[in-house]
């Protein structure tokens, strides 16, 4: 299976990579489209991209080296700040935009292709499921701009996912909203619902076992077309 990362050069992107490339049995390929090429380190079944996911010529570009993904996976940071056109679209939402045109484009070359994309628990409807301190939190701070943002990309995404492709072929989304993130091991993993309703007052999980359970995502067919906020166990 052929993947393309948006985010690689991240804390949970590098632990995407990683975890592709040790799968047993490993036929597996990543493409990561970084701004920085020498922030990851180069190895085999990797392909480094050199480019930005907010230009789309720059995704097109990644899309055909080596060839259009089967999986797409998406660990990006929200970029304060930025908008990027008339209607003030923000850069995780704008991206979301550039996957579904370059999608479009490239179906005819696969069956089916996946999107994992990486929110936020507190996007959506979840933001009433954070806990009274999250929630104030994120009224006087800029993090709701974050939490927008992630709107905007999921519903870019599943819309795509609803779409399909040309000619019959499918696209799949799989929208991730961790809870809050932590640089512990990979551990295991429980979704607390599509809006996080099953949750605890501060559930936490690791960058490390997010990354796992996206590529676990990409790879089977559990979490096609579903929403999920994820927590590790007993926290
Ligand atoms: N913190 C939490 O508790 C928490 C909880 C739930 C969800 N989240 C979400 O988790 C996601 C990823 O978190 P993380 O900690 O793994 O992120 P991170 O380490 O900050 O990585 C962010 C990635 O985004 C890229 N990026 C940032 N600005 C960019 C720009 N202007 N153009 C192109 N690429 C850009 C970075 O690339 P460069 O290396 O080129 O900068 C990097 O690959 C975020 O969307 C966050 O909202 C966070």
């Amino acid at each position: 299976m052929h993947f393309l990362i948006l985010g690689g050069s991240g804390q949970t992107g590098s632990h995407v990579i990683a975890n592709i490339l040790q799968q047993e049995a490993n036929d597996h390929t990543v493409t990561a489209l970084i701004r920085n090429t020498s922030s990851i380190t180069s190895r085999a079944g990797l392909t480094l991209v050199q480019g930005t996911p907010s230009n789309i010529d720059d995704i097109r570009k990644a899309f055909a080296t080596p060839r259009a993904p089967d999986a797409v996976i998406i660990t990006l940071a929200h970029v304060k700040g930025a908008v990027f056109d008339e209607r003030g679209t923000t850069f995780l939402t704008h991206v979301a935009r550039n996957i579904a045109q370059a999608l479009r484009e490239s179906m005819a070359a696969a069956e089916r292709t996946k999107v994992v994309y990486m929110s936020a628990m507190g996007s959506g409807e979840s933001f009433p499921n954070l806990n009274f301190l999250m929630r104030g939190l994120v009224k006087v701070t800029p993090l709701k701009n974050q939490f927008n943002d992630h709107k905007g990309a999921e519903d870019t995404l599943l819309a795509l996912a609803r779409e399909g492709g040309n000619d019959g072929k499918k696209i799949v989304t799989t929208i991730v909203r961790p809870v809050m993130l932590t640089n512990t091991g990979a551990a295991e993993v429980e979704s607390l619902g599509e809006n996080g309703e099953k949750g605890s007052f501060m559930p936490k999980v690791s960058r490390a076992s997010v990354a796992r359970f996206m590529v676990d995502a990409a790879l089977g067919t559990e979490w096609d077309d579903k929403l999920t906020v994820i927590a590790n166990f007993s926290t």
